[in-house]
């Protein structure tokens, strides 16, 4: 009879051997890259009532369980996944998500968790030196006197941008955590700001009515130079501007915010900067696009996502400021049992995060980082952004074909037109994709942008190849031909 931890030993090695072959079978396309089958039906194949009720989930039970998983996951490994913004992850990083879990350290204190808490200040020092800010001087003692800069792992850059924008809150009003909304509170965003915006501006109490759109270009970048007169205006009608967003880049059509112009205005009207990296924070790795977010080091606040361009698994985002005060101040907080003085040797992040058990995050870009090393992670973020510039050059060229505007970053849009030069209408762009996943070669997603429907292509793993776009161009046209 075998003890738990050597079931434990025989079961992950079972894991590991099935996750290598659905590795290697998503990356030679001998599965489809997506499966939407009813959530009834999978419940029942699953056997998950059996399982629950039952357990024995080891060995031959194991096996047929992941077998039937995997058959039904959404393959970020295949050439044909195009679609959405998540990694697709590197498996040294994924392992650090395995270690991290059995370990269960939730290392927002210290005492729960040293190697995590170290290797989670490790990274937050190292996206900070990407910035180009000030990095935290030692783990034991945070300065009080000194302005470096600071920064938490969350999960998930939706959790990020809310620390973000508490942080502006608290401080440009620091009575709002006792005493509420002064009422005239207003916060400027991107016309193409991420969802979480005015989410994290409604739930922060400032109210969502509140959270007004910045003028923007054709393309929908932010007019750096239309603002003064918005705020102005506001000023004069009684409102009070706290914080303003840029994109660094948007989420639809992926373009960045004219950064060091939009600071400008910030620093004249003494509006707190947010910019939203997310996404685009991957420029930071890279020499050759770090163009890209010039500017973003005179930002108060930012937000970067690893589990996106940086190929770490799910989820692990980061919030920076760029003076540590601000995120220490934005939880004006005491928990009696977590926050007292203690002697310790290393850092607690518990007093800047909204989370109280927190997974040891740093770890998953850690050890993707420490695989590739940094000028393997700088290769694989130029990949990328390479790509969709290339496809664009290719799409562009074919005349049933439009791209919405060249890309300057992993994200393309494109539709479909006819051969006059007039597009195919928004319930054809649709059809199209709802064909290609239930054909399960291509995952790509849609988005609007300027008002119409786009198809929407996201780079995100290091297999796909221009060959993969021309494969996707003649089915979209054999598909587009049976409509
Ligand atoms: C610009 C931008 N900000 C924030 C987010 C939210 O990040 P998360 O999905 O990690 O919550 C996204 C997600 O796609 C994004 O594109």
């Amino acid at each position: 009879m075998k003890n738990d931890t050597e079931i434990f030993r025989a079961d992950a090695d079972l894991v590991s051997q099935a996750l290598q072959e659905y590795i290697d079978q998503s990356r030679a396309k001998e599965a489809p890259v997506i499966t939407q089958k009813p959530g009834e039906y999978l419940a029942e194949l699953l056997q998950l009532d059996d399982l629950v009720t039952g357990g024995g989930l080891t060995g031959d039970r194991l096996k047929q369980f992941l077998g039937d998983y995997l058959a039904n996951t959404t393959r970020l490994h295949h050439p044909g996944y195009l679609a959405h913004q998540v990694a697709t992850s590197h498996p040294t990083g994924a392992l650090g998500a395995f270690i991290d879990a059995t370990t269960n350290n939730p290392m927002a204190i210290n005492e729960m968790g040293p190697a995590a808490a170290s290797i989670e200040y490790f990274m937050v020092n190292w996206m900070l030196k990407k910035v180009g800010w000030t990095t935290v001087p030692t783990p034991r003692q945070l300065d009080p006197a000194s302005d470096h800069a600071a920064g938490v792992l969350t999960h998930g850059g939706s959790l990020a941008n809310l620390t973000a924008l508490l942080a502006a809150r608290s401080a440009m009003v620091p009575d709002f955590w006792q005493e509420g909304n002064p009422g005239n509170l207003v916060v400027l965003v991107p016309e193409q700001s991420h969802y979480s915006m005015k989410r994290s501006v409604a739930i922060l109490g400032i109210g969502e009515k509140n959270c007004l759109s910045l003028p923007a270009d054709k393309d929908g970048r932010v007019l750096a130079d239309k603002i003064p007169a918005l705020i102005d205006q506001l000023t004069a009608d009684g409102k009070r501007v706290i914080a303003l967003v840029a994109n660094a880049c948007g989420t639809a059509a992926g373009l960045y915010d004219p950064l060091p112009e939009i600071a400008q205005v910030c620093r004249a009207y003494n509006i707190w900067l947010h910019v939203d990296a997310a996404h685009g924070g991957g420029a930071l790795v890279s020499e050759k696009y770090r163009y890209l977010v010039k500017g973003i080091e005179q930002a108060d606040s930012i937000i970067w996502d690893a589990h996106k361009m940086l190929r770490t698994p799910s989820v692990c985002a980061a919030v920076l400021v760029r003076n540590h005060r601000h995120l220490d101040q934005a939880f004006a907080q005491e928990a009696s049992y977590l926050f007292h003085k203690k002697d310790q040797p290393g850092f607690d992040f518990m007093s800047r995060t909204v989370e109280c058990t927190k997974a040891g995050l740093g770890l998953r870009l850690f050890m993707t980082l420490a695989a590739m090393g940094e000028r393997g992670l700088e290769d694989h973020v130029n990949h990328l952004i390479d790509m969709a510039k290339q496809a664009a050059v290719y799409i562009a060229k074919q005349n049933d074909f439009e791209v919405a505007i060249p890309p300057e970053t992993n994200i393309l849009c494109f539709r479909t037109t006819r051969h006059n030069g007039e597009y195919d209408n928004e319930d054809i762009q649709l059809e199209i994709r709802r064909r290609l996943l239930e054909k399960g070669d291509f995952f790509i997603s849609t988005t609007l942008y300027r008002g119409n429907r786009w198809l929407r292509l996201v780079f995100m793993n290091p297999v796909v190849t221009l060959e993969d776009i021309e494969e996707l161009i003649a089915e979209i046209r054999q598909i587009k031909a049976s409509l």
